[in-house]
């Protein structure tokens, strides 16, 4: 049996193009898996896994719960908020206290980039990173390449363009390293004060225009403006962004070719993408939100397979 070249998954920069297929491949079986009438296999039982969110979460902290369930895994869920963290408790005593009670996996969300890589230092249990501040988020990553692999087949010389954002987000860093060790094309698009000074040494291209950005890619990417990561001012005001970077499905319908939409959400609904364009033919974001299930299930199970 093959397995992952790691026993922690802290970011797409550490996996190899092995790891990833096989977190792929394993995720193809387990989604024929929950879209039975009996969704739940044995693969986790006796294995408890704490879910510890320092940041707030809608669809990552679901999917991981859901795919620790379906995987017949026992869960516990700690929020930063109503905790001891609240008392002044630090991130390596809250963990180890958790850790105490026999768990033996923390999936772990927090807005200080590296945490999770200073706790895999200083614990023994495999430690999935659930989005570290501006830095990763792997498993969103993951997902959206197995969401655009449904779509598009093989990703090598496929053209992603990641719009907007790209200065505060994690999951543009990791979704750059995932495609790039696919042997995708990538672009990023967004106004210059959004796009990070070194990000042409990974090896991907830059524009400012989005028109440019639909009219070159398979699959645009769209991310959402994050205000509550910006201290000082980055562009006028929301209305200017949406006139020059928000897409609208007119604009994705006039490229008279097949484009895939994605967006990891939450969207903000008339500032980066129309309700029109999210809603379209074009957007595959439910597919992305579904997939995410499957994906974590097989980097829970593969991590579980390396202790
Ligand atoms: N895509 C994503 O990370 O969404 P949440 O912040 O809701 O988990």
């Amino acid at each position: 049996m093959q397995s992952l070249s790691t026993k922690h998954l802290l970011g797409i920069k550490d996996l190899t193009p092995n790891d990833i297929q096989l977190i792929l491949e394993t995720a193809k079986e387990f989604k024929e898996v929950i879209n039975r009438p009996i969704k739940k296999v044995p693969s986790l039982r006796d294995v408890t896994i704490a879910n510890v969110f320092f940041e707030n979460s809608t669809r990552t902290k679901l999917s991981f719960e859901l795919a620790q369930k379906r995987l017949s895994a026992d869960v516990i869920n700690f929020s930063a908020s109503g905790s001891s963290v609240k008392k002044g408790e630090t991130l390596l005593d809250t963990v180890n206290n958790i850790l105490a009670m026999k768990v033996d996996m923390i999936v772990m969300r927090h807005s200080s980039p590296g945490a999770p890589h200073f706790l895999s230092k200083k614990i023994e249990a495999n430690i999935v990173n659930a989005g570290d501040g501006t830095h990763e988020h792997p498993t969103q990553a993951l997902l959206d390449s197995f969401s655009m692999m449904e779509k598009l087949g093989d990703l090598a010389g496929r053209k992603i363009a990641i719009i907007g954002d790209i200065l505060h987000s994690r999951v543009a860093l990791s979704n750059i390293f995932c495609l790039k060790k696919q042997g995708a094309e990538v672009m990023v698009c967004g106004p210059s004060t959004l796009i990070p000074k070194f990000i042409s040494e990974l090896g991907v291209r830059v524009s400012h225009d989005v028109k440019e950005a639909l009219r070159w890619c398979d699959v645009a990417n769209v991310l959402r403006i994050q205000l509550e990561r910006q201290q000082i001012k980055y562009f006028p005001s929301l209305r200017e962004y949406s006139l020059y970077f928000g897409i609208n499905k007119r604009m994705l319908d006039e490229l008279n070719k097949e484009i895939v939409l994605m967006h990891p959400g939450p969207i903000n609904r008339g500032v980066e993408l129309t309700s029109d364009a999210a809603d379209s033919h074009h957007s595959i974001i439910l597919d992305q939100v579904e997939n995410g299930v499957a994906v974590r299930m097989a980097v829970l199970y593969l991590l579980a397979q390396q202790n």
